[in-house]
């Protein structure tokens, strides 16, 4: 069967500008996917001239939306553009990021050296050693909740039985955040990533910072064996992080860790159904050519780039081929259309884990390249080749095109995902 593209009841693309030119009003950036899977129609016009167009903002703000893989590689490891969402001319792509903007966020949020010192704490926990001897215990968790999901079904619903469970669990017991409030963290990440209201983000960090400063005295007086004891232990104790930074680390890693990953199970478990042919193949290798889980994991970062428009502000002036982009203009690294750049992929729409370069930037690039991505990768393998190793007819249990998924302001993902088997 061809692959089938989802219709979705979305607004129509905004008519096509000329792109990099000031007098023409550019497209609105961020857009919702038509299809899950696939980018913004609406972004259609940006492909024409890649790597550079202009883009506007929720607040008629234009900024700089880089589309080709070769310059995205070269400015995001270009000092002169910085992470600081302080900085006044930072870009939001939003009205709730807007309201954020107000407090540091670790890491993400920071340039060097003040993020080189918060990297290097963290680094060794995200090895490739370390997550390697953690891969018995994540299987152990997608077992236990796939024995669930199958003792009390068909049918199921994905998001909610196993593809947020899966990250959620695993994440807590690495950082040391029980489990049993994972209903509290999971609803406030919700509302801090999606809102709707900006009200809504904004009440949601102050529950997360509570929790966080509570959590943190907690473990001070009864220590355990996660991350954070040991960054209280070490770190706090040695002096070289104070108590607002743990808070601001233990937010940013419990948030990543679990959202993202929660979204590339489920809407790569879509996306593979979506695709009978590929899964298929999948299916046939999973035990007879071990390398194609990893490689199929790696194509369906690149395909869904689930984290569309990496946020930047120039600090100095930058020469590029398309002009100069000027100190304090805002540039945006959209992976969505990179990852499909026609320059460096044969086939780009094509999901095919078999393609010569199999380079992405789902992961980011630089500095600030995902800390967990060693983590994320072996949660994915895991989780999707068990459910498909054990559920052989897993299906959708509703037409794709009634299947909810998240607007394009946010992380992408399904909202929803009833299946079958
Ligand atoms: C498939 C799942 C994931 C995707 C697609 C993803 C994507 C990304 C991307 C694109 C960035 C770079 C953002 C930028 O440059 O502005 C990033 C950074 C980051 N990610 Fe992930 N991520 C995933 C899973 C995880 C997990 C499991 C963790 C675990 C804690 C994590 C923690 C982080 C952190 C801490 C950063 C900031 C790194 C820094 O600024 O140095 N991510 N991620």
């Amino acid at each position: 069967m061809p692959e089938t593209t989802t219709p979705n009841p979305k607004p129509k693309p905004k008519p096509r500008p000329k792109v990099g030119a000031e007098t023409v009003e550019p497209i609105a950036f961020p857009q919702d996917r038509t299809c899950p899977y696939h980018p913004p129609t609406a972004y259609a016009p940006l492909r024409d001239d890649p790597p550079f167009s202009r883009v506007s903002l929720f607040d008629g703000r234009s900024v700089w939306l880089v589309t080709g893989r070769a310059a995205a590689r070269e400015l995001l490891v270009d000092p002169r553009l910085s992470a600081d969402r302080q900085n006044a001319a930072f870009p939001s792509p939003t009205e709730r990021f807007a309201r954020l903007r107000d407090r540091r966020v670790a890491l993400l949020g920071v340039d060097d050296p003040e993020h080189n010192a918060q990297r290097r704490m963290l680094i060794p926990s995200f090895s490739v050693k370390r997550i390697a001897a953690l891969r018995p215990q994540i299987q152990a968790t997608v077992d236990l909740l796939l024995d669930d999901m199958v003792g009390q079904g068909p049918p199921a619903e994905l998001v909610s039985a196993f593809a947020l469970p899966v990250p959620s669990m695993v994440i807590c017991a690495l950082l040391g955040v029980p489990y049993a409030d994972h209903e509290f963290f999971e609803e406030q990440s919700r509302r801090l990533l999606r809102g709707p209201a900006a009200e809504d983000s904004e009440a949601a960090r102050r529950e997360l910072d509570e929790y966080f400063h509570e959590l943190l005295d907690h473990k001070r007086e009864n220590p355990g064996d996660g991350l954070l004891d040991e960054l209280i232990h070490q770190q706090h104790a040695a002096g070289t992080v104070d108590r607002d930074e743990l808070v601001r680390l233990a937010t940013i890693l419990l948030i990543a860790g679990h959202e993202t990953t929660a979204n590339m199970i489920s809407l790569g478990t879509f996306t593979l159904l979506q695709h009978p042919e590929r899964l298929a193949e999948l299916r046939a290798g999973l035990r007879a050519d071990p390398p194609l889980m990893p490689a199929a994991v790696e194509e369906l970062l690149r395909f869904l780039s689930i984290a569309d428009g990496l946020l930047r502000v120039a600090k100095e002036d930058i020469e590029t081929s398309a002009g100069t982009i000027r100190a304090h203009d805002g540039v945006i690294f959209a992976t969505s259309l990179i990852n499909r750049d026609g320059t460096v992929y044969d086939g780009p729409e094509d999901l095919d884990w078999h393609r010569a370069d199999r380079h992405h930037l789902a992961f980011g690039f630089g500095i600030h390249q995902c800390l967990g991505q060693n983590l994320a990768r072996a949660e994915m393998e895991i989780a999707l080749g068990t459910l498909f190793e054990r559920l052989p007819g897993l299906r959708l249990a509703a037409p794709p095109e009634d299947i909810p998924f998240k607007p394009g302001d946010t992380i992408q993902g399904m909202l929803e995902l009833p299946v079958t088997w």
